[in-house]
């Protein structure tokens, strides 16, 4: 088959193609593996009973059963369910939005798709922009996500070490220039995979430049504010209208049925819908209709504080604990744990890469991601790189803790020498 650009890019090894195969055939082969590598959600039996009561309503109603499953929703999505969106959003933050401000998109990563590829690659002038990454490392899901090469830029964090094998990393704003060639600014928050979460200031910092240089903020909120709300630590939700906020159902427990949620001005909203219906054609109908209610209601407020935060802020102290008592005294480091469902884990020095320790852990069946792919827009030989993996804690505490033995006992293998 003689392949287009577009199809030696998109349909050759991509990095993140490579991983995802390799993480897939390690656990066809092995059923058993502990599989703390990917971004599946906790299973929360509350929010599971409300999803489940909610498809059975719409089951017994022959016209609701109707509009899920035989009509094209529109390519911007249901126009109810964007009313209650932007209501439940000018309600609890003031925003001032409506629902020409939103737009529903099949998973927030096709959204991602479309949103960086309208901004950067090549210009009509002929010069290239890119999508600068303040605080690498970021979303692995970014990566090998542009059309054209050179599509990403990142700026190398500063770090904070902390007591007790804590430490942080921030903008380093001294170091973040964006030029002529910035298209946007884009961060996740809380950050996967670091469960950093950027502060009010860092936000509002990033806000500045990014108005500054007339480039948006883009806010890839699949872990955070205002929903799913996994945050261990104070923040405010951010938007205005230079700032593409990008939401999900995901996290809630609802990767299966793809979901995402773009607020931003209604220019962008426009060009986004335009692309989406090239793309797409039209808006998956399960997402909305599982979860209009949830925000007609205000209920998604109580169920994400109530039940969504503190399962994942158990399960991240109880992780930390867990690799405090197994490394001891090695030099390890674990980001501070402030959302999202993984641990970030630094081991300084550690004389095999990061992709070698992802090797010999999975030949002892336990499944996390190698450090490395995450460092995206970022080409410098900067060890740490090398030196960090990512390990979720979203499956159940048995299996977790098992798998943190493993860890543990490789990693100390590996400082001896072994
Ligand atoms: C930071 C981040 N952004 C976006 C996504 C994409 O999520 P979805 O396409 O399921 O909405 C993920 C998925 O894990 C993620 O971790």
């Amino acid at each position: 088959m003689k392949l287009s650009l577009f199809g030696q890019k998109f349909a050759g090894k991509s990095g993140i193609v490579e991983l995802m195969d390799d993480l897939g055939s390690a656990l066809n082969e092995n059923p058993e593996m502990i599989f703390m590598g990917g971004g599946n959600p906790g299973r929360l039996p509350e929010l599971e009973a409300v999803f489940q009561q909610r498809l059975e309503a719409i089951m017994a109603d022959p016209a609701q059963r109707h509009s899920l499953f035989g009509i094209y929703q529109s390519p911007q999505g249901d126009r109810e369910f964007r009313k209650q969106i932007a209501g439940f959003l000018k309600q609890q933050f003031g925003w001032n939005l409506s629902e020409h401000n939103i737009a529903v998109s099949n998973g927030s990563q096709s959204a991602f798709f479309v949103l960086f590829n309208m901004l950067a690659g090549a210009m009509p002038d002929g010069t290239s922009r890119a999508i600068h990454l303040p605080l690498a490392p970021e979303y692995i899901g970014y990566a090998d996500a542009g059309l054209s090469e050179h599509f990403f830029n990142a700026t190398r964090p500063s770090i904070e070490l902390l007591d007790d094998h804590l430490f942080k990393y921030h903008v380093d704003f001294s170091q973040l220039k964006p030029g002529e060639e910035t298209a946007a600014l884009c961060v996740s928050r809380p950050t996967n995979p670091t469960g950093n979460v950027l502060t009010d200031d860092e936000v509002a910092h990033l806000d500045e430049i990014a108005r500054e240089r007339g480039i948006p903020l883009i806010i890839d909120g699949a872990y955070g504010l205002p929903f799913p709300n996994i945050l261990f630590t104070e923040a405010s939700p951010h938007w205005n209208d230079n700032t593409v906020l990008v939401l999900s159902l995901s996290k809630l427990g609802l990767p299966g049925v793809r979901t995402g949620i773009v607020v931003a001005r209604e220019e962008i909203v426009r060009a986004f819908t335009n692309a989406n219906t090239i793309v797409s054609l039209a808006c998956g109908t399960l997402g909305p209709a599982l979860a209009r209610a949830l925000f007609d209601s205000g209920e998604i407020r109580t169920l994400t504080r109530d039940y969504v935060t503190p399962f994942y802020r158990e399960r991240s102290l109880q992780a930390v604990a867990w690799f405090r008592e197994a490394l001891g005294d090695l030099p390890w480091h674990v980001h501070k744990p402030e959302g999202a469902i993984f641990l970030w884990l630094w081991f300084d020095g550690l004389p095999i890469s990061s992709q070698e320790l992802y090797q010999r852990l999975k030949r002892r069946g336990v499944l996390i991601v190698p450090g490395h792919n995450f460092f995206v827009g970022m080409h410098d030989d900067w060890r740490h790189r090398q030196e960090c993996i990512r390990v979720s804690y979203a499956r159940d505490s048995e299996t977790v803790r098992r798998g943190i033995g493993i860890i543990a006992e490789e990693v100390q293998r590996a400082y001896e020498g072994n």
